[in-house]
């Protein structure tokens, strides 16, 4: 009796690699350093993942303090996710300059290793403090092309509008390991399958419902130090737009559901933090790529966020991001 398989459904198995190579086939142009480079960053987000999926486990493996059981330097996963990155992108040639929330300034390329025109900025780890409570994490990033006639990237070289990014993507890191990313051409997600370390495209063409679901995400604990429109704006969606809340305190999880079911995304200023509290350049400008392309919107509450011109790499922005009719709603608030 020969053994006998499930056939597969009538959908085809897409790895990432697979569709990086199609959509390049799309720009003759393309010299596929695009396509190396999203593969380098998709090994990356595996490597996180690893050690994301185990973090629980490090008191278990005899890791505590700073040393483990083999000696190795046991480090914070934010500063872990951040080597992982570098350590993937530095030595390829595809990069001029990297930023990273964990590097104070400019990441450069060491001497010893070729340098490339893609300058990456992204935040390693997203939602930290979610990592102990075993709650989703993320990585996020956001890829400019250099503009400088410098042969290696410099700070300016990080310092471009969120309009001008190229590609922008992230990984979250939840009940399953999802890729998503968009380069202009739509938003696609790819979930990994463990069991043969490929990221497979499970999310082709991602778009905010036509229905979006009325949800808001917001810290509520900061009412008290929102100016009177934020109150407003809230207190009128409770009241009588009749919406629910759910916050992760996760950017990318929080970003992840409103993109998959429909809702409003706010981090507001307030009187503690006039410029709120994400960062533009490696959370706001990369969510707000992604956002667009997928039919959303994502404003500070007076400009759209990928028309602010950055002036430093951390600085911060408000941020309203989810269903264009809920963010309409929001601005007819300021
Ligand atoms: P990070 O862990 O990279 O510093 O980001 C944390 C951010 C973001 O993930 C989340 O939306 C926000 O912090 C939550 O802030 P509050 O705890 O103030 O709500
Ligand atoms: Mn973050
Ligand atoms: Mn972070």
């Amino acid at each position: 009796m020969t053994q006998m398989f499930e056939v597969m459904p009538d959908s085809h198995v897409v790895t990432i690699s697979r569709f990086l190579v199609d959509e390049q086939r799309l720009h003759p142009e393309a010299t596929g350093a695009f396509t190396d480079l999203l593969q380098d960053i998709a090994v990356a987000a595996k490597v996180i993942g690893r050690e994301v999926n185990k973090a629980g486990l490090a008191d278990i493996l005899g890791s505590s303090g700073d040393e483990n059981v083999h000696g190795e330097q046991v480090q914070k996963l934010d500063v872990f996710a951040d080597h992982v990155i570098r350590k993937a992108l530095d030595h390829t040639g595809l990069v001029a300059c990297m930023a990273s929330e964990e590097s104070e300034g400019l990441i450069s390329i060491p001497e010893k290793f070729p340098a490339g025109d893609y300058v990456v900025i992204f935040d390693p780890l997203d939602g930290s403090s979610n990592i102990d409570v075993n709650v989703s994490i993320g990585t996020i990033f956001s890829i400019h092309r250099k503009r400088s006639k410098d042969d290696r990237g410099t700070l300016d070289d990080c310092l471009q509008p969120g309009s001008r990014q190229v590609a922008a993507g992230y990984v979250l890191y939840g009940s399953s390991t999802m890729l998503v990313y968009t380069s202009g051409a739509g938003v696609h997600g790819f979930t990994l399958d463990p069991a043969i370390g490929e990221f497979l495209l499970s999310h082709p063409q991602m778009r905010f419902p036509e229905q979006p679901q009325k949800v808001y995400s917001v810290n509520e604990a900061y009412f008290n130090r929102w100016d009177p429109q934020q109150q407003q704006l809230v207190t009128h969606l409770k009241n009588d737009a009749g919406f629910s809340s759910r916050y992760i305190g996760s950017f990318v999880a929080d970003i992840h559901r409103t993109l998959l079911q429909g809702g409003l995304f706010m981090y507001p200023a307030d009187n503690k933090s006039p410029q709120g509290k994400l960062r533009l350049l490696y959370e706001a400008a990369p969510m707000a790529m992604i956002v667009e392309q997928a039919g959303g919107r994502a404003t500070d509450g007076c400009r759209t966020v990928l028309e602010i011109e950055p002036q430093t790499l951390h600085q911060r922005t408000p941020l309203y991001m989810g269903s264009r009719q809920f963010v309409d709603l929001a601005d007819s608030f300021f």
